[in-house]
């Protein structure tokens, strides 16, 4: 009796020892530095920037050898054929078989027109607020937005209005359009605001995410929507998750921003990103407050990613030239 009530106790210790060390293998927060030293640094900077043609150069070479955007970012009827096993990225052991049913459903090939001259990745974040960067994000050639954000008239201003891809979760999908178990209208107005953009959908990363990812195929196919869908390549997110890891980014998953960054960063000349800005006070002298989102302030899922990591390796990049980070106010506009 005493002896198994000791073994149990032991067990119960080597769990805890586990989950202690899980833990800072997921949250290394030794390695950081604080939040106060990072927004200071950023605020130090200010505006200072400089292209560095070799270090765009160094990264689309790494990026090409471990993850091949341009070929591998979306599933296409060229990477996966019939009878193609995709492993998911987010599950431990499930895959999906591209079927007969299933490679219908992909584009023929990477449907981008490469490469991509200005590239600009609008992340969600409060900072946009009144940042006035709404004119220079739509002077981009291609504009790649977050998670199907709001682009309504009150944050044209800030955030722009056009739109070259758009990522969906199908979490999304799930929450704000009943799993398009319902009506599909809703969906489908909602989606208009996009134009004639790709929406990229991770169907095949969680195991729940691929049916509603497939209804909202349908709804757009059947709606003669200006949208094309693509389906996020599960192998090109397994490989840039493992491309970020050795660099030092412990999250079980990146966010869609850093997956986006690293896709821009494979196929276009010039990457600027707006809206990265994981913390709850503004860059600048004044130290405003920052809103989670520009559109609202609900925090996400905390565990899941891991913000102010990708923020300093994306602040690196940024030191180095390799992008621009843009988390100031924009250049008002002239006469006006
Ligand atoms: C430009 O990028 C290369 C490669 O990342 C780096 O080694 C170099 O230091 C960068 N130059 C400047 C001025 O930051
Ligand atoms: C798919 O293949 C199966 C058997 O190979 C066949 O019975 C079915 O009709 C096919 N479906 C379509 C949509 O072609
Ligand atoms: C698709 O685009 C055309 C031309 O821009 C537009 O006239 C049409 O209304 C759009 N269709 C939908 C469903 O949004």
């Amino acid at each position: 009796m005493s002896g198994r009530c000791y073994r149990s106790k032991l067990s119960v210790w080597a769990a805890l020892c586990v989950l202690v060390l899980c833990w800072f293998y997921i949250f290394p927060v030794y390695r950081l530095p604080s939040y106060e030293e990072i927004v200071d640094e950023v605020s130090r900077q200010g505006h200072v920037w400089q292209k560095n043609n070799t270090g765009i150069h160094v990264y689309r070479k790494l990026l090409k050898e471990c993850c091949d955007p341009p070929r591998m970012f979306a599933v296409t009827k060229e990477n996966s054929p019939i009878g193609k096993v995709l492993w998911y990225d987010g599950e431990l052991y499930h895959s999906h078989t591209v079927s007969n049913e299933t490679y219908p459903l992909f584009v023929q090939d990477n449907p981008l027109r490469l490469p991509l001259k200005k590239c600009v990745v609008v992340g969600n974040g409060g900072v946009l607020r009144h940042s006035g960067c709404g004119r220079e994000i739509d002077e981009a050639d291609f504009v790649m937005r977050c998670n199907l954000p709001p682009l309504s008239k009150k944050y044209m201003e800030d955030v722009g209005t056009r739109t070259h891809l758009v990522t969906a979760n199908p979490s999304i999908i799930e929450k704000r359009f009943q799993s398009l178990l319902w009506s599909r209208r809703a969906f489908v107005e909602s989606m208009r605001v996009y134009g004639s953009s790709y929406i990229y959908m991770p169907a095949f990363s969680m195991r729940p995410g691929t049916e509603p990812s497939l209804r909202a195929y349908y709804a757009l196919a059947d709606a003669s929507s200006n949208l094309t869908m693509l389906f996020a390549n599960p192998e090109f997110l397994r490989s840039v998750g493992k491309f970020w890891k050795g660099r030092g980014v412990h999250a079980r998953r990146l966010s869609t921003g850093l997956f986006l960054v690293s896709l821009a960063l494979g196929v276009c000349e010039e990457v600027t990103a707006y809206g990265f800005w994981p913390f709850a006070t503004g860059p600048g002298p004044d130290q405003r407050p920052v809103r989670h989102h520009y559109y609202d302030n609900i925090l996400p899922y905390k565990w899941f990613h891991a913000m102010p990591e990708e923020f300093m390796q994306l602040w690196r990049l940024h030191t180095s030239g390799t992008l621009r980070m843009h988390v100031g106010q924009c250049q008002p506009r002239d006469g006006g």
